[in-house]
Formats: C-alpha cells, structure tokens, sequence
C-alpha cells in the first residue's frame, strides 16, 4: 500500500488552464519564496494573485509565513510567476503534491526556476542573516524513499531517470556571484541538505548533517529543484540563513519558527537586490 498522491499530466494540465485564463502574459522565470520572504511580491510590477486555492490540485498552506497565492507580474523586465508560499512535505502533503505548483510552472513557459528558503546554518562561518547561494544538495528524505518522481513517469515533462549532476545551473550561479560582488551583497556558497521535519534537527543530527558535506539545512527546495530538473528548468537557488543550527546539547539557544520568520525581515531585501540583479542581467527570452 501507498500513501503517495501522484497527481497525473491531465491534472497539472487542469490547473495550467485555470491559470491561463487569469493571466494574458506567458512566464519565463519561476520564483519559490521560503519562509517569511513574501515580501518580495512587494517589488514584482504589474502583479495580480491568485490565491492556491482557487487552482485545481495546488495544495492549500497551513504554516505561517506562507501566504498561498500564486504572483504574476514583471520583474527586472522578465514575466514572472511568483510561488508565494510552498506546501512542506511534512504538512501531511506527499512529495509529488508538494512539487506540484513547479511542474504546473513549466507548462505554463517557466524554463528558468529561481528557488529560496529559510535554512539553519551548518557551516560555523555562517550566520543568522546571510545568504548562500545552493552549489548542491543533498536530499536525504528523497534517498530515504519519499522522492517527487515516484511513480508512472510523466514522459511528456521530462525522462525516467533525470541527471541531476548540474542541479544548480553553473552559468546561473556564476552570474549571481558576479551580481553579489557588484552589489556588495555577501553571498556564501555551499551544500543544502533537505530533511523532513518538521522538529528541528537534534544535535547529534546536526553534527550528522555537517560530517556528510552540509552547509544549510532546511525543510524544502530539493524535492522541487528534482522536478524542476526533470522538466528541464535552470534552477538558481539561495538559502537564507534564518538560525545557526544548535550542535551540542550543553547549548542554551533553542531554534524556533519565529526565529527563522523573524531573520527573514533582514534576508528578504538582501534578496530582493540578488534576485532582481540577476534577472536584469538574464537575456529574455
Ligand atoms: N533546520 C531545519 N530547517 C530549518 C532550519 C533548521 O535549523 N532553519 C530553517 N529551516
């Protein structure tokens, strides 16, 4: 027996359609916001929404700072459609529900995927407020099983056994670490791990996380950015540092959503500037 929901090609068609009839304009780029970084709705132009539940099979959202609402608009002279909010696995969703807004993206015309989030620090160079651009991920719930792929592929998106040795596009991260230096953005690089939450990661874990190569950990992003590169999307993705993950049991911080809701407030113009840099240096399409 399976718990997995493994919405069809005809569904995320449905929900591509009713799409279409709000917007007249096709999006090229896609953009995920994390945790508390909704604000950056606030620069797209043009911008209509419409809220996930008004979409056939998008999931509706439970978590605080994740507003629900699916932003179009203009941004640095690109149309965009703006996730404004992720659905996280460990609401009860599966993954093949959770990445189902990214596949709906791409058969609206997204062929560039820009993905953040609110992550804890496991590099100790790291700290609460800082960004780091995603070289790689390590998607440990995916490697345990629940992976977004599972099932009947759907061959019209893209292939059975998709690579992913190039998950974040090289070109795309160079491009942002280019905007970072011009800007005077700090911007770290290094290793996402996703896990499945929703506790916060134990010591021992965190420690765990940091010996296999982790520099972030988070809750999201790798189940997306798997379907995205199914489908064929670039994928830029940036970590907010919301926490410094806690690796002994003699520490006297705790991690709380509020923290990571709270740091987002200073990640989400440092953001902003990134992500509106690197779009008005991307060619349109
Ligand atoms: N662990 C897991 N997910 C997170 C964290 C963390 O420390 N911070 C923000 N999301």
């Amino acid at each position: 027996m399976t718990t997995d929901h493994i919405p069809t090609l005809e569904q995320l068609q449905a929900a591509a359609e009713v799409i279409n009839q709000h917007f007249a304009q096709m999006p090229q780029v896609g953009i995920v916001l994390g945790s508390g970084m909704g604000a950056l709705t606030e620069v797209v132009a043009d911008r209509h929404g419409i809220p996930y539940g008004d979409i056939p099979h998008f999931p509706t959202l439970t978590i605080p700072g994740h507003a629900g609402v699916l932003v179009m608009g203009n941004l640095a002279g690109h149309c965009v459609a703006v996730l404004q909010g992720r659905a996280h696995y460990y609401e009860g969703y599966s993954m093949q529900q959770i990445t189902l807004p990214v596949r709906v993206l791409r058969l609206l015309g997204v062929h560039t995927l820009i993905v953040t989030n609110a992550a804890g620090a496991l590099n100790p160079t790291f700290n609460p407020g800082d960004l780091m651009l995603i070289c790689d991920h390590i998607n440990l719930v995916g490697m345990a099983g629940a992976h977004p792929l599972r099932g009947p592929n759907l061959d019209a998106l893209g292939p059975r056994f998709p690579d992913m040795s190039q998950a974040y596009d090289p070109a795309l991260r160079t491009l942002a670490r280019r905007i970072a230096q011009e800007r005077d953005i700090p911007l770290h690089e290094g290793v996402y791990v996703c896990v499945a939450g929703p506790s916060f990661e134990t010591p021992a874990e965190v420690r765990f996380l940091r010996l296999i190569g982790g520099d972030a950990v988070g809750m999201s992003t790798a189940p997306e950015v798997t379907v995205a590169r199914h489908a064929g999307m670039r994928v830029l993705g940036v970590s907010g540092i919301s926490n410094v993950a806690i690796d002994q049991p003699t520490s006297e911080r705790i991690t709380s959503h509020d923290e990571v809701l709270e740091t987002a407030e200073i990640i989400v113009p440092r953001l902003t500037e990134l992500i509106r840099g690197v779009l008005g240096a991307l060619p349109r399409a």
